[in-house]
């Protein structure tokens, strides 16, 4: 399986990151990140140059890492700083350093650049959707998926799926019209927005007539005054909920490949406003309709070998957001492979 190596990738929630050093496996490598004594995060391939044990299973020993092994000790740049066995003024070679990686914090998640440095977007995924205000009212959820990022993003996009897939839709034939998908200059974005006039008639199964008195408590029943969808290259798949009370809901997937058969998938669902009771129904929700999708996707992905496969799939005016996804990743799977 192929993915897009040069993109910003969430790796961790910024809660997981402590001093002390933290483990997972992205994008085919072990990484290891921690916080130094200032609290900025760094991130290391956790591979030691000595005997190749695990970093992540070693310690922090000031503002470096100590091997779990013999204790090498590496510094927040990666650079190998001292050797127990040969203690100064025996010299560590300029060899004996891991490669570290470019790393941002913002609204409470830990983005990794893995690719090429020349290559590097300076903008972080979702800079225009996600807010400080939100973060404290976020409920997430993290799990390794058996599936590609693009199953993954694609199934994120796919508006036909949840009255047949999950508990809180109703089996309603509604018709999904052709969206009108915008693509940035750069071609790193796609979005389409949904208008006060037409995301009322559309939504309204999702507000005050869903019988389903979870639905209501998660989804409110406030009218809604718009709702934007999109994709940034290369993962994250988003919903912003604005209502004409001015809340807004941010639904959120962010998916990181591990290696090439299982992908991260780290969802999120925030609002500006607090409410515990919300919180505690989202918390079961946000499990229940992960499960439900892994489940579909699981099955599907073991059915979808290649990229033959996908070439005959007959697609629906519904599908073109998934289908625009699929192009705009495809697009930078192909500029990789050429350079
Ligand atoms: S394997 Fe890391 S110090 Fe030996
Ligand atoms: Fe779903």
């Amino acid at each position: 399986m192929a993915y897009i190596k040069n993109s910003w990738y969430m790796a961790a929630w910024s809660s997981e990151i402590e001093d002390k050093p933290f483990g997972r496996n992205l994008l085919g490598e072990r990484v290891v990140m921690f916080r130094d004594g200032s609290g900025e995060i760094h991130a290391l391939n956790a591979m030691c140059r000595h005997r190749n044990a695990d970093l992540s299973a070693g310690k922090l020993v000031g503002d470096h890492i100590q091997c779990p092994f013999h204790g090498w000790q590496y510094d927040t740049k990666g650079i190998c700083r001292y050797i127990p066995s040969q203690p100064p003024p025996h010299p560590v070679y300029e060899t004996a350093r891991v490669p570290c990686y470019t790393v941002k914090e913002q609204h409470g998640i830990v983005w990794l650049w893995m690719g090429d440095e020349g290559a590097m977007d300076e903008r972080l995924p979702g800079a225009d959707i996600f807010r400080d205000e939100t973060v404290v009212n976020r409920i997430a959820d993290t799990r390794l998926q058996a599936a590609t990022p693009l199953t993954i993003l694609e199934n994120g996009l796919d508006d036909a799926h949840p009255p047949f897939v999950h508990t809180l839709d109703e089996v309603v034939p509604t018709q999904l019209p052709r969206r009108d998908v915008r693509i940035s200059e750069n071609r790193r974005r796609m979005q389409y927005h949904i208008d006060e006039t037409a995301v009322n008639a559309e939504y309204t199964h999702q507000t005050a007539d869903k019988p389903d008195w979870r639905a209501r408590v998660i989804y409110g029943t406030t009218p809604l005054k718009s709702v934007t969808v999109g994709f940034d290259v290369a993962g994250l798949v988003y919903f912003l909920y604005e209502h004409v009370n001015g809340e807004i809901l941010i639904f959120s997937g962010m998916a990181t490949p591990s290696d090439d058969e299982y992908t991260w998938f780290f969802t999120a669902f925030e609002s500006d406003r607090s409410n515990w009771f919300r919180n505690r129904v989202v918390r079961w929700y946000l499990r229940v309709q992960n499960d439900e999708d892994e489940t579909l996707i699981g099955c599907m992905q073991r059915q979808v070998q290649s990229d033959d496969n996908l070439n005959l799939q007959l697609s629906v005016p519904a599908d073109h957001p998934g289908l625009s996804l699929r192009r705009l990743y495809g697009d930078w799977l192909k500029v990789e492979i050429r350079t």
